[in-house]
């Protein structure tokens, strides 16, 4: 093989240095080895019983019988894999019932699924826009979101976080007669707080610009039933192009989106990763279909969720922490530094508590923290115990008193 000495290699080198680095200092928290899911409230890590608060399954549903007994009767009835993309290959019926599922269960007119969310963002939004159009983005969206505004070729304009001022002059800027998308996380991957939704709705109406929002965080989260966020702000049919993934409170794999019966058919015919990328596996269709089915039948789970994350944030507020302004089942606990972050987090570690530090340049540098999250499968005297490290660590390293 050959032997670099340019640019790459020094890329290369310089993210294995700071891994190699951490690894030595026994601070490096990333791709620990899970064995066990443990019914979503606990984990086996390293051979070692852990509270689990960074998991996305927000209403415990990872193992969920009725999901797993579907995912086991599409291997039974289809096997394992999809042989090819749908549009040549063929549709199953598995695919083509979890998208009216979706559609119903977002109170749309139709839906199409990808392989992952992250390639429904980059597909989705390079298609809708391109070179000549607009697309407006919030700061703290997901990567995902900002690569396929990129890919898109679009003129790529952000404004500050949630900030809805911003926004509107982002929209003033724009020549009129352009075709003009704002895209926005409902619930921030980061920092757990909610998007200005009506506001961003009215802006969205008044200036003629599309509104696509990213539901990762808020289905299952938001709304009476947990159908995301047009419930939780009672203003249904005010987003046309609602994504979200199916691997978070959907315990699957894959993205959506949900909209019109015109743009899924656009969608279905124009977007890339649905032409050039096989369909999702028949178990994962099959359980996320199951998933949905098991939101709505089982109400407790989202009050669960609400009363756990209450609990959580309230007490974590009340140790003194920094949890900026999130209500959600995602909490940032503040640390500064990265190094701050990582003793933190350490300190958790030690005793049971599996939470992760986020450091630049994920989030702004002084704003490295432990990104915490409760699920619908914690108990309150296990989030009382998970609070206590998380408190005893923050005041061993001076961060609360
Ligand atoms: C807001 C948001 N959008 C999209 C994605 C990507 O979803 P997936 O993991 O299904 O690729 C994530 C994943 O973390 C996310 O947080």
């Amino acid at each position: 093989m050959a032997e670099f000495d340019d640019a790459i290699t020094e890329r290369i080198q310089a993210m294995n240095n700071r891994v190699d680095g951490l690894q030595k200092l026994d601070l490096y928290f990333y791709n620990q080895p899970i064995t066990e899911l443990r019914g979503g409230a606990r984990v086996l890590v390293n051979n070692r019983d852990m509270g689990m608060y960074a998991s996305y399954s927000y209403l415990g549903l990872v193992g969920h019988p009725k999901i797993n007994k579907a995912a086991l009767e599409a291997v039974e009835k289809y096997g394992t894999g999809t042989h090819g993309v749908r549009s040549l290959a063929g549709s199953l019926t598995i695919h083509d019932e979890l998208e009216e599922t979706i559609a119903e269960f977002k109170g749309a007119e139709s839906a199409i699924t990808y392989s992952s969310g992250y390639a429904t963002n980059l597909t989705v939004i390079s298609t809708l826009v391109g070179r000549g159009d607009y697309v407006i983005s919030d700061k703290l969206n997901h990567a995902s979101i900002v690569d396929g505004c990129m890919m898109s070729g679009a003129k790529f304009l952000r404004f500050r976080h949630n900030d809805m001022q911003a926004l509107e002059q982002r929209l003033q800027q724009i020549p009129s007669g352009s075709a003009k998308l704002v895209v926005a996380d409902s619930v921030f991957s980061m920092d757990g707080d909610v998007i200005e939704f009506p506001k961003m709705v009215e802006l969205c109406q008044r200036y003629g610009a599309w509104l696509m929002i990213d539901e990762a965080h808020s289905v299952g989260v938001l709304g009476k039933t947990g159908r995301g966020i047009e419930e939780h702000f009672n203003m249904p049919g005010t987003i046309d192009i609602k994504m979200g993934t199916l691997s978070k409170t959907i315990p699957s794999v894959g993205g959506y989106v949900a909209g019109k019966k015109e743009l899924i058919k656009y969608l279905r015919h124009a977007s890339r990763a649905y032409i050039f990328s096989a369909a999702l596996p028949p178990a994962q269709a099959a359980a996320a279909k199951a998933a949905f089915e098991v939101i709505l039948e089982e109400p407790w789970r989202v009050e669960k969720l609400n009363r756990n994350s209450h609990q959580f944030i309230s007490g974590l507020k009340e140790c003194g922490f920094d949890t900026l302004h999130t209500e959600t089942a995602i909490v940032p606990v503040i640390c500064g530094d990265d190094n701050t972050a990582f003793a933190v987090t350490q300190a958790a570690q030690h005793k049971d508590v599996f939470v992760l530090p986020v450091v630049s340049p994920a989030v702004p540098p002084g704003l490295a923290r432990l990104r915490a999250t409760v699920t619908a499968a914690h108990e309150p005297h296990e989030i009382d115990y998970a609070m206590s490290v998380i408190y005893e660590a923050g005041k061993q390293i001076g961060l609360v008193n």
